[in-house]
């Protein structure tokens, strides 16, 4: 019988985390067992994902911000079919395709004038790699600068420069020619640049851990340094771009003409990897400047004809559909909504974000009995309040958040650009009882201990069962 997809996934949905656990990372199933996001989702569109039960859930996370455009969006999904339907030739490597020719035309339609040129791949960290190597080729130097906080990749390059996180734990040694600078201290930076050693200042306009970006002229005169040096000014827009702050790119923002771009995540509508490296002419040059060095970096799938037409219906989605200018209006909504609760819990700290990327940070409350919660949270486990949050939620009000990153008491939400009035509305009201819940101390605690206990004593059970020459269950 020949292959049948539909079938397949029709007799087999249900068992996602048995087969992971089996077979793929059984620590994440553990993770999402105790905080109850082992949720199997059955179907997607726009800005909800759908139980079996046909219950409906708000995607606040779209991916990690895949979905700039919303999930399964139908001008994409017929783009796919339409690309499938003309039997192109693809990846025949020594040619130069037509869809990655038009691709780099639309997106440098997108860009500032003097970025000419683009460089595509497949991912988020191989624009970041990238981005290295390209500075490092452009400048004859070696050093990058990168910014404490900052994620740019697991990959060894991009790895080596980001500043968050227990990422690196266990897998050095790194690049070594690498400096971090806080945020907004310009006279490290300008210590390190007049050295004459570094190639690039690296970072992503706004961070994606934790959501921190300057409010007053830190990058323009960071910029502006970085020109006196000869520093190239790398900005990573693999979360940013795409019309996620509600400008193409985050760096307009603040007027910067950064040297290279990286952008990745939402380039192909969430259906396809891809990446992209954009920059100057002459930058390019210096890496492909000899016949022998045409293809001195390159990467097989690279300019493949799916990510290029999913990346050419998703810049023609978000220009039509008006999502950038939808970002920039639901995203100022959702800041005053959400600032506007501030003085009904005091557990909110701040409300920040721009677009539709936003955080709230949470600190230690005035009142006695939730100052003696959030300290016991907090002797627990640092980043455990912020889960509090993000577990009901999910669990109660079927709204999917993240926390902004290790050992913060910060939630995110990266909502798809495509959002209305109505889950702001959704939103607001979640996440306002969200708090409530998180005030009935010690209630959502032990939500979280019960499952984690009783994840452990299963745990037990199974191991003790398969010493003891029992199967582990399957379906
Ligand atoms: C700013 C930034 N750079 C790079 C990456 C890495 O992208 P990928 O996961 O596609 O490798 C991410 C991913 O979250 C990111 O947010």
């Amino acid at each position: 019988m020949s292959f049948d997809l539909k079938s397949l996934v029709g007799a087999r949905m249900g068992e996602n985390y048995e087969l992971h656990s089996r077979h793929l990372n059984p620590t994440l199933v553990e993770v999402l067992r105790i905080t109850g996001f082992d949720k199997v989702y059955v179907r997607a569109e726009g800005a909800y994902l759908y139980d079996s039960d046909g219950k409906a859930y708000l995607d606040f996370l779209s991916g990690y911000g895949v979905f700039n455009m919303g999930r399964n969006h139908p001008v994409i999904k017929q783009a796919i079919r339409d690309a499938l339907d003309l039997d192109l030739p693809n990846m025949v490597q020594l040619d130069c395709s037509l869809l990655s020719g038009l691709l780099a035309e639309a997106l440098l339609k997108k860009t500032p004038p003097h970025l000419e040129a683009v460089f595509f791949c497949n991912s988020g960290t191989e624009a970041v790699e990238g981005a290295i190597k390209f500075a490092r080729a452009a400048t004859g130097r070696s050093k990058i600068v990168s910014l404490k906080g900052c994620y740019h990749g697991l990959t060894y390059g991009s790895l080596s420069v980001t500043g968050s996180g227990n990422f690196q734990e266990g897998f050095g040694p790194f690049l070594d020619d690498v400096a971090r600078i806080r945020l907004g201290d310009l006279e490290a930076l300008e210590r390190l640049l007049r050295k004459g050693d570094v190639a690039a200042f690296l970072f992503e306009p706004v961070q994606g851990k934790g959501v921190n970006y300057p409010t007053d002229d830190f990058y323009q005169k960071a910029e502006s340094l970085c020109r006196t040096h000869g520093t190239l000014v790398v900005c990573d827009e693999v979360q940013t771009g795409m019309g996620r702050t509600g400008k193409w790119w985050a760096f307009q923002h603040w007027n910067l003409e950064p040297d290279i771009i990286t952008v990745a995540k939402s380039l192909s509508g969430g259906f396809v990897p891809c990446g992209a490296i954009i920059t100057r002419r002459t930058i390019y040059q210096k890496v492909f400047n000899r016949l022998d060095r045409a293809v001195v970096h390159s990467s097989t799938f690279g300019r493949n004809n799916l990510a290029m037409t999913c990346g050419l219906a998703a810049l023609d989605v978000l220009e039509n559909e008006k999502l950038i200018e939808n970002s920039a209006v639901m995203g100022k909504t959702l800041l005053e909504r959400l600032a506007a609760l501030q003085s009904r819990h005091t557990l909110i700290k701040e409300v920040r974000g721009i677009g539709l990327m936003i955080a709230i940070e949470f600190h230690e409350p005035p009142q006695l009995a939730l100052k003696l919660a959030w300290r016991i949270m907090h002797r627990i486990d640092h980043g455990l309040f912020a889960q509090l949050v993000i577990v009901p939620l999910l669990s109660r009000h079927r709204v999917l958040t993240q926390v902004a990153g290790h050992n913060m008491d910060v939630i995110k939400i990266l909502p798809p650009l495509i959002i209305t009035e109505r889950e702001v509305d959704y939103f607001v009201q979640a996440f306002d009882e969200a708090l409530k819940g998180c005030r009935r101390f010690p209630g959502p605690i032990l939500e979280l201990a019960r499952n984690t206990a009783l994840r452990r004593v299963n745990r037990k059970y199974h191991r003790n069962g398969s010493e003891h020459g029992e199967e582990p269950r399957r379906r």
